[in-house]
């Protein structure tokens, strides 16, 4: 019984051997190699069933199984290494082939850049008022007499085209680098029916002494709502929603009467930092003027509407703290680079 048990064990090793070594020969990575040392060497492989069997042996058997069976886990656990050297070395080269560097080749390499903080400031506010329904348009910023201020309700003579101060375009009487945006509200409204309710980003231009806190070129967005029962509430409720938006709560607005040949009544915004003495003219706004309605053929009776329009560095100044505009376009790397 105990020979039988013997023989039988011995059969079983000579199996596992003969199975062992044919799956040794078709291992092809480490991986593998670590499948099959789990398979028939590991603590519970197949080899450890088998020293476990040797147990019920009586004892002068089990020597001589003992020894058969550790030969046999020698053997294999030789093998495997010799194998796994083997393909570890082929992983390594294929690995540094993978990551090599051709210090040859030409090009050096390059910072990637970000965005400039005039067209994040710009972005972040169209946001905004697409959040509150607008839609963004564009216009051209060269404009003709008539759209910069003609159509604003600002004829030839009128003495408020001396808040804007124009670059004429030479050689014809009759182009500028628009002033403003608001020239877009006129070119949107002569091409829709209300409800008209856009939002319009653009380079503007004056011939504004450069200084802290004027630039011959700058920015605005400008605002236009349009459509049946439009009131100075929904002026300022926008205007206060997107202020506390923008800003959050460490900064007040206050409202502050103007005048705008195209709104009626026109009013103008100041912000700053909740306990600075210093406040800051940030936008123009109003009613739009019922002359400005007649003009692209809205009645006046029918529809009423707000427009604001403001200005993107000055924004850009009280929100993240630039105290002189010209800071912008100076392309200093370190300050572009700060945000
Ligand atoms: N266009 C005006 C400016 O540039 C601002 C404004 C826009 C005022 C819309 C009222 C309505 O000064």
């Amino acid at each position: 019984m105990a020979t039988m048990q013997l023989d039988g064990l011995l059969q079983k090793a000579k199996e596992l051997e003969q199975q062992a070594l044919q799956e040794l020969q078709a291992l092809s990575n480490t991986k593998l190699c670590e499948e099959f040392r789990i398979k028939y060497l590991g603590r519970k492989g197949q080899l450890a069933q088998l020293l476990d069997a040797l147990k019920v042996l009586p004892p002068q058997e089990r020597a001589a199984a003992g020894r058969a069976l550790n030969l046999l886990k020698e053997m294999l656990t030789a093998e495997l290494e010799r194998r796994m050297v083997e393909f570890a070395r082929l992983e390594e080269e294929a690995r540094l082939r993978a990551e090599a560097l051709d210090v040859t080749l030409p090009g050096r390499p390059q910072k990637l850049g970000s965005l400039h903080l005039i067209t994040q400031v710009t972005k972040e506010l169209e946001d905004i008022f697409v959040r509150l329904g607008f839609e963004v348009v564009t216009g051209p910023e060269v404009e003709t007499d008539y759209y910069n201020f003609e159509a604003l309700n600002m004829p030839k003579d009128h003495p408020a085209r001396d808040e804007w101060d124009s670059f004429y375009i030479e050689g014809f009487e009759d182009l500028l680098l628009r002033t403003h945006t608001s020239p877009v509200q006129i070119r949107v409204m002569q091409e829709r029916r209300p409800p008209v309710k856009v939002v319009v980003p653009g380079k503007c231009f004056r011939r504004d002494a450069t200084d802290a806190t004027h630039s011959p070129v700058f920015h605005q967005i400008e605002m236009l709502w349009v459509d049946k029962g439009i009131t100075l509430a929904h002026l300022k409720g926008t205007i206060l929603a997107f202020i506390e938006e923008f800003f959050g709560k460490n900064f007040e607005a206050r409202f502050v009467g103007d005048y705008f040949p195209f709104t009626e009544p026109s009013l103008q915004v100041h912000v700053r930092r909740k306990g600075s003495p210093r406040w800051l003219e940030i936008l123009g706004a109003g009613m739009v003027d019922p002359a400005v309605l007649q003009e692209v053929d809205y009645d006046p009776e029918e529809y009423t509407g707000f427009a604001f329009g403001l200005g993107v560095e000055r924004m850009a100044m009280l929100k993240y703290g630039v105290d002189d505009i010209r800071t912008f376009y100076q392309n200093d790397i370190r300050f572009i680079e700060t945000f």
